[in-house]
């Protein structure tokens, strides 16, 4: 069953336009003239229940748009967004009943009041029966570490201690979605694992429906199944994220461990990512060449004396479409038809 069904969704923002000079500063103050941009741009993608779903996209690609209208903060200016039956925007009480969220840095803790504290306001908004709040509670707490901050005033907690409180929050109502817009960004390394093994348990036992943007896309790799791709206020891909790499991570990098190199390294089969005087990267692609043949060129300038390989990474494949070198990940029917 879909959970989430977004139709033709557009949102347009105004935006006041510039005039130059002195002149037009103050004709901006006095009769400012706008126009519009649109962020988002025509979006279709439904969500089944129990998803773990990516949204990926470059700064300014429209992502914290969508979910602002997705978990109805914001009024899209046309198409369709119906989550769990209702129209956010429209029945927010009713939405807010069924849905959690996490915008980036954003706090839902109360600063002065010791977490427990916080907690226990939202065990009385949501109306979390005793013992819905007590297992959650202990699991939570378990999971994400928080035995020893659970008395400790927010305002006293590190970045991590804190997000790791505000994922807890979130998921204490046992919502049936949650929106995590940049959930991980400024966190540790530990933190971070520590945060996607949590929100893996609870979809895996609740069945929770998470949509995750991030700018690390190891969150990605680690708790998506699917990536919906957001170019330009646009969907490029939407699919199983497995297909993706296998559609267009077609190259290997490889990092050889080199000596007695007699002059700069040329090759014809391969492209090389930094050339020193003990060490070589290169990326090729596994479908038109050999690593043996690859080799077998770079035996030609140097002595070889080690190796290590790797698949290219979902953070590799979109570098490349970024810079345009996947031309054909386009808007078009039949990309996403073979994505889905
Ligand atoms: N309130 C706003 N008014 C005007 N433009 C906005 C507003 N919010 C976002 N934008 C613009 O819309 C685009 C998409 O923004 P956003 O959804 O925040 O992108 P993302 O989350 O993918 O980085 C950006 O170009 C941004 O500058
Ligand atoms: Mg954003």
């Amino acid at each position: 069953m879909a959970v989430i069904e977004v139709k033709n969704l557009v949102k347009a923002y105004k935006i006041i336009k510039k005039e130059d000079g002195l002149i037009g500063y103050f004709k901006n103050l006095i009769n400012p003239k706008y126009s519009e941009f649109q962020a988002v741009k025509g979006i279709n993608f439904s969500i089944q229940e129990g998803e773990l779903v990516g949204y990926i996209g470059e700064n300014g690609a429209g992502k914290s748009t969508t979910i602002k209208m997705l978990t109805g903060l914001l009024t899209p200016t046309s198409g369709e967004v119906i989550v769990n039956g209702i129209k956010p925007n429209e029945k927010r009480i009713e939405n807010n009943k069924y849905i959690g969220a996490v915008f980036g840095q954003k706090t839902q803790l109360w600063w002065d009041l010791p977490v427990i504290e916080s907690f226990d306001l939202i065990k009385k908004m949501y109306k979390i029966p005793n013992n819905e709040y007590k297992e959650n509670l202990k699991k939570f707490t378990e999971i994400l570490e928080l035995e020893d901050l659970l008395n400790k005033q927010v305002k006293n907690l590190s970045l991590g201690q804190k997000m790791r409180c505000e994922i807890a929050a979130t998921f204490l109502h046992n919502p049936k979605i949650v929106y995590l817009d940049e959930p991980t960004i400024g966190l540790d390394v530990f933190v971070k694992e520590n945060i996607r093994k949590f929100i893996k348990e609870i979809n895996k036992e609740k069945k929770t429906t998470v949509i995750l943007t991030t700018h690390d896309l190891k969150d990605i790799e680690d708790v998506c199944d699917r990536i919906i791709l957001l170019d330009k206020g646009q969907i490029i891909y939407d699919g199983e994220k497995q297909k993706f790499k296998d559609t267009y991570g077609k190259y290997v990098f490889a990092e050889f461990i080199i000596k007695n190199k007699t002059e700069n390294i040329k090759l014809n089969n391969a492209q090389i990512i930094e050339e020193t005087e003990n060490r070589l990267k290169i990326k090729f692609s596994h479908e038109e060449v050999t690593i043996l043949k690859v080799m077998d060129e770079i035996s030609k300038y140097c002595t070889i004396e080690d190796i290590h390989m790797k698949e290219a990474e979902l953070e590799d494949i979109l570098k490349e479409i970024y810079k345009g070198a996947h031309t054909n990940v386009k808007v078009n029917d039949s990309i996403r038809k073979n994505a889905i």
